[in-house]
């Protein structure tokens, strides 16, 4: 089933954020979902509450599988009923052994094919550093949706993000969506920025949707400290945050619908 990769060479821009209650809208509806954290700081365990798992023991990541010294069900973590994580240990040396030892990519392909089997989807957590992990990955995927910042850095991230997909001849085509983060209905410079994204869209990945924004809400923060989801069935301990926890899983709900992978 779809390995679905959620990308942005800018950093923090929303990306782990957005893969999280996508994978959880999903796992909601009944699909079962895993989560590859290619990033090693592995902060989409925090979404969930999950952080207990990556600190427990050190001797089951992603790495463990790779090398054969454990099982697929070692390392699979479940975060909510249908949705499982995998963590990763260090995505710098992960990158320098599928550099140095060249049969271990095949073993890396294999791996996920494996898991495809299992999962109605597998996205995968990048972060915003490159490496040849995250071209083999980008590389196997089928589709990739880029997660880009209203404002000037965000716009720039994008452009980065294309030159990359170029000079390390990742196919641009499997850009299905594009995320823009950090909206304000009222505010002028997150407009102006939409404006712009869409105009750098149009030239570089012209089949590329753009969905609907993503707003900028303050209470997702304290949602994620508190490892609550938007798609938990958790009573919020105040009204005034119930209220935007609502709004923002409307506001989800909505958006996902325009995604179609
Ligand atoms: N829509 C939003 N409104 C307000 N804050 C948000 C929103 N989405 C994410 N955040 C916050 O912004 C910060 C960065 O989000 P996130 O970790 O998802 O970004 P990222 O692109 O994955 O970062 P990195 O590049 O470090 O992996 C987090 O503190 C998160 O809680
Ligand atoms: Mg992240």
């Amino acid at each position: 089933m779809p390995v679905v990769s959620v990308f942005c060479k800018k950093g923090g821009v929303g990306k782990t954020t957005f893969l999280g209650y996508l994978a959880h809208y999903h796992a909601a509806k009944g699909q079962r979902v895993l989560i590859l954290s290619a990033d090693d700081q592995n902060s989409i365990f925090k979404i969930f509450g999950a952080e207990k798992f990556v600190g427990e023991r050190d001797d089951n990541y992603f790495e463990h599988l790779l090398a054969g010294e454990c099982q697929p069900n070692d390392i699979v973590f479940e975060a909510r009923p249908d949705m499982y994580i995998i963590k990763t240990l260090n995505t710098d040396r992960l990158s320098l052994t599928l550099t140095l030892r060249r049969p271990q990519e095949s073993k890396l392909r294999q791996l996920i094919d494996y898991f495809r089997r299992f999962f109605d989807y597998i996205f995968i957590d990048f972060p915003p550093s490159s490496s040849r992990l995250t071209e083999i990955l980008l590389d196997l995927s089928d589709d990739i949706l880029l997660v880009v910042g209203l404002d000037t850095l965000g716009l720039d991230g994008f452009i980065n993000t294309i030159q990359y997909f170029t000079d390390s001849d990742i196919d641009l085509g499997k850009v299905r969506y594009i995320v823009p983060t950090g909206y304000h209905p009222i505010k002028l410079a997150p407009n102006t920025c939409l404006k712009k994204l869409k105009t750098q869209v149009k030239t570089y990945t012209p089949d590329a949707k753009i969905i609907s924004p993503i707003k900028e809400k303050a209470v997702i923060r304290n949602l994620q400290e508190m490892g609550v989801s938007v798609f938990d069935e958790h009573q919020m301990p105040s009204k005034f945050h119930q209220k935007n926890r609502d709004e923002i899983k409307r506001d989800l709900l909505s958006t996902f619908s325009e995604i179609k992978i």
